[in-house]
């Protein structure tokens, strides 16, 4: 299908345009992860302000239980705007293209930005949980967005490099939240409204750099019908005149489409074509959040503590650091190996590394350097999640679908990834209750399932157009087709994918 020579070296050039799309799409990226770690650090700070705001108003000190649920309502709610978030991607992507409508959403951090910026000043409790609730559909519109942005603007050689940064502005934006959150930075009983209020300066920056990058030429391809302004866009992204193989790719998913009817959410799981692709994106979404990574970053101050660190909350920005560097070695390791290894290696890692933190958390009492092992354990199970089932599942989606069913799958897999972080945030303390130190067996248990599901349903869709991966779900005719780019084992996988499909 790919022709030699020159295109082929178009396929791994970087431009400028390119890099400047990318980029500032990410900044998407840095926004969720900023907002998800922003909320931890304060904690002890911003239940200050909610029990003084009690004492104004009834005259009385807040009770503990109504502290915990206020607490609980304004670190959940933010998971609750996501999964609205996540699942209105798809209206807007087709509705006003992909750039117009990250640029359209940034009225919402600059409004939640606002109300937890002056929810002290205004001694408004609602505020802050009217603003979470909002930077959190925000949050949600992001994850679906900038990979749907990003994986189109990128060609097919460099999909997955660019994914990853999106996964990367995720991470940075944690880590950046991490040390802002510091009592020497902003974490603080004055500051931490500015702490909060921060998350504008990224929509503002965002705001104003985003008119410069280009539209997605395959949006204005095929939604817009608008041939001329695709190759325009084109040409400045690849840094080449002849696009016509890009155009020519994108044509004949378009010419594809036009035979397909129009895909909804229910029509996903109805149809036999798209059954088996939205199940795959669905768990591996699950695999992500079922992992018991948030688990740990909630507890991971705990463990550092138990370990004699002085000062647990710098081991925690060593495990942002850890996640952080990680997910760069990820952003090379993942045009090698390919995602599906990836992600099996990331699994298996996070699985043992769960297994010797329950044995350390088991023997710490009895044994003191055990503490020392949770650490490292701690440290590699993050560093095993940024190997695959961090990045991973958040860019597979795009490729396991063509244009058609793809903003609505991208709706769905956001709304699964939201969904279970919300169920392991709210019930991961009652398990600790019940499990105490083996706890992490539930995420051990998940961990293998999700490996052995991974072996046995999903393919490699590293290198290989959306054509191609979604033909393999659909036409068994074409499947000997397939480039010799896809590995060997993933022709497999697809091969037994069809004759499940078949039967
Ligand atoms: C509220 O503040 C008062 C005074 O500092 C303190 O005694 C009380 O324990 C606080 N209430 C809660 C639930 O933390």
């Amino acid at each position: 299908m790919e022709a030699a020579g020159p295109i082929e070296q178009s396929e791994k050039k970087i431009t400028c345009s390119l890099l400047a799309a990318v980029s500032v799409a990410a900044i998407g990226s840095l926004q969720f992860g900023y907002n998800t770690g922003v909320i931890n650090a304060p904690e002890v700070i911003i239940k200050g302000f909610f029990n003084d705001t009690s004492l104004e108003r009834t005259g009385d000190y807040i009770s503990k239980s109504l502290l915990t649920a206020l607490w609980s309502l304004s670190v959940a709610i933010f998971s609750v705007g996501g999964m609205i978030g996540s699942f209105s991607v798809g209206f807007l992507v087709n509705r006003f293209g992909r750039r117009n409508s990250m640029l359209l959403v940034n009225v919402l951090p600059m409004v939640a930005g606002l109300l937890m910026g002056f929810s002290k000043m205004a001694r408004a409790v609602e505020m802050l949980i009217i603003g979470r609730f909002i930077i959190g559909v925000f949050c949600g519109l992001c994850t679906g967005l900038v990979p749907v942005y990003i994986s189109e603007v990128s060609p097919t050689a460099l999909r997955g490099a660019f994914g990853t940064l999106n996964q990367l502005g995720i991470v940075v934006g944690i880590l950046v939240a991490q040390i802002f959150g510091l009592d020497v930075i902003l974490g603080t009983e004055e500051l931490w409204p500015v702490l909060l209020g921060f998350t504008i300066i990224p929509a503002v920056l965002q705001l104003v750099t985003l008119p410069f990058c280009p539209e997605s030429p395959r949006f204005l391809l095929i939604n817009k019908m608008e041939e001329e302004k695709a190759i325009k866009v084109l040409q400045s992204l690849r840094g080449i005149q002849d696009v016509s193989s890009d155009i020519q790719e994108m044509k004949e998913e378009s010419a594809k489409m036009s035979q397909e009817k129009k895909v909804t959410i229910p029509e996903l799981f109805l149809s036999p074509s798209y059954r088996q692709a939205i199940l795959i994106a669905i768990a591996l979404q699950l695999s992500q959040q079922l992992s018991g990574i948030n688990a740990v970053f909630y507890y991971s101050t705990g463990i550092f503590e138990d370990a004699g660190v002085k000062q647990p909350v710098y081991a925690t920005i060593g495990a942002g650091v850890v996640n952080t560097v990680f997910t760069v070695v990820s952003l090379f390791l993942v045009e090698r190996a390919g995602r599906r290894t990836l992600h099996l290696v990331g699994l298996m890692g996070m699985a043992v590394c769960a297994a010797v933190m329950t044995v350390s958390l088991a023997l710490k009492k009895i044994v003191t350097w055990m503490s020392y092992v949770s650490i490292f354990g701690t440290f590699a199970f993050v560093a095993f999640f940024e190997i695959g089932p961090g990045p991973i599942p958040w860019f597979i989606v795009s490729e396991l679908f063509s244009q058609g069913p793809r903003p609505a799958a991208v709706a769905v897999a956001g709304f699964c990834n939201w969904a279970s972080n919300f169920l392991v945030g709210m019930l991961f303390p009652y398990a600790v209750k019940l499990c105490g130190p083996y706890v992490f067996l539930i995420f051990v248990g998940f961990l293998i399932f999700f490996f052995i599901f991974t072996i046995f349903k999903v393919p490699e869709t590293k290198g290989r157009t959306f054509e191609e991966i979604s033909s393999g779900f659909e036409r068994p005719a074409v499947n000997g087709l397939a480039p010799a780019t896809g590995n060997k084992s993933s022709m497999v996988e697809l091969t037994s994918i069809q004759s499940k499909e078949d039967a």
